[in-house]
């Protein structure tokens, strides 16, 4: 903890006049934290509906693609280096009331499959982690993105609590690059690229937290425990680049719970409009 306490607590203090049920009650009371789709709270500021296009980068399968689709009528190409994730969000949405609006392409940040302005709106969702070079990815985006456009960004960045052995071994497990940790080499890259910075929300650990009050999440704390007792007998069973990936995953969530890592959300528009 970095926390600056006035010295440390005595034993007198730990043990002493103080009730630890009420404490324990303080913490079971809800922040009210907001849910990882008020993302689409933000899309629905822009203005985005039922004419527009937009490009998701990075969108594995297309699930935000076609909750975009169903949510404001849009259409969206939803932009993925894996051929898995394009073949599976194929089926996914062929099956989807909505999927008719949504166009699965291969292809990459560096090299988008689509002509220029094509997109009145750009979503990056945890994705921008993966990318060596952002001056390369963020050109590319200002090259599709049609005047007056808008690009949103979601990405979970470092915070000072994050040790860098954490972070080498966070990042190599799960295919991240460690610059793109940094808020500030982002935002250095995104006025370099033209852009600016219309929005920022520091969402910190708010959708972590939604999703454990939801009961949605893995019990991530149980999985690292498991992963770390059972090595062996896992990376066997899983193969070692899952076994790191499921590692990683979970710290990911951890880190965010405990303020190693804070995700934010970013409205970028071209500098000077
Ligand atoms: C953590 S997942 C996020 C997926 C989705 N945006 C979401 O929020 O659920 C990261 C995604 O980035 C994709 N990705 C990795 N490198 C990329 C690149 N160079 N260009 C575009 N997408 C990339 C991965 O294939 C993966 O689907």
């Amino acid at each position: 903890m970095n926390e600056a306490w006035s010295g440390p607590v005595t034993v007198q203090e730990m043990y002493g006049d103080w009730d630890y049920e009420s404490a324990v009650a303080a913490l079971d009371r809800s922040l009210s934290p907001r849910p990882a789709a008020s993302i689409f709270e933000v899309v629905e500021s822009l203005g985005v509906g039922a004419g527009d296009v937009v490009l998701d980068i990075g969108g594995r399968e297309g699930g935000d693609g076609l909750a975009m689709a169903e949510r404001f009528g849009c259409r969206v190409v939803s932009v993925d280096p894996v051929t898995a994730n394009i073949e599976r969000g194929r089926e996914i949405a062929g099956e989807h009331e909505y999927g008719h609006l949504v166009d699965l392409q291969l292809g990459s940040i560096e090299q988008i499959p689509a002509a220029d302005a094509a997109f009145q709106m750009i979503f990056s969702r945890d994705m921008l982690g993966h990318i060596e070079d952002l001056d390369i990815a963020l050109d590319e985006c200002g090259r599709v993105l049609a005047e007056g456009g808008h690009m949103l960004i979601h990405e979970v960045f470092a915070t000072d609590l994050l040790e860098p052995e954490e972070a080498r071994h966070l990042c190599a497990d799960s295919a991240t690059v460690p610059d793109r940790m940094s808020v500030a080499i982002f935002e250095a890259a995104v006025a370099t690229a033209g852009f600016e910075v219309a929005s920022l929300d520091v969402v910190g650990s708010e959708w972590s937290e939604a999703s454990q009050e939801a009961g949605r999440a893995p019990n991530y704390m149980l999985q690292v425990a498991r992963l770390r007792r059972a090595k062996q007998q896992l990376v066997e069973e899983l193969g070692e680049a899952p076994y790191r990936a499921m590692y990683a995953n979970a710290l990911w969530s951890i880190y965010q719970m405990i303020g190693k890592l804070e995700s934010r959300v970013y409205v970028l528009r071209r500098a000077g409009t």
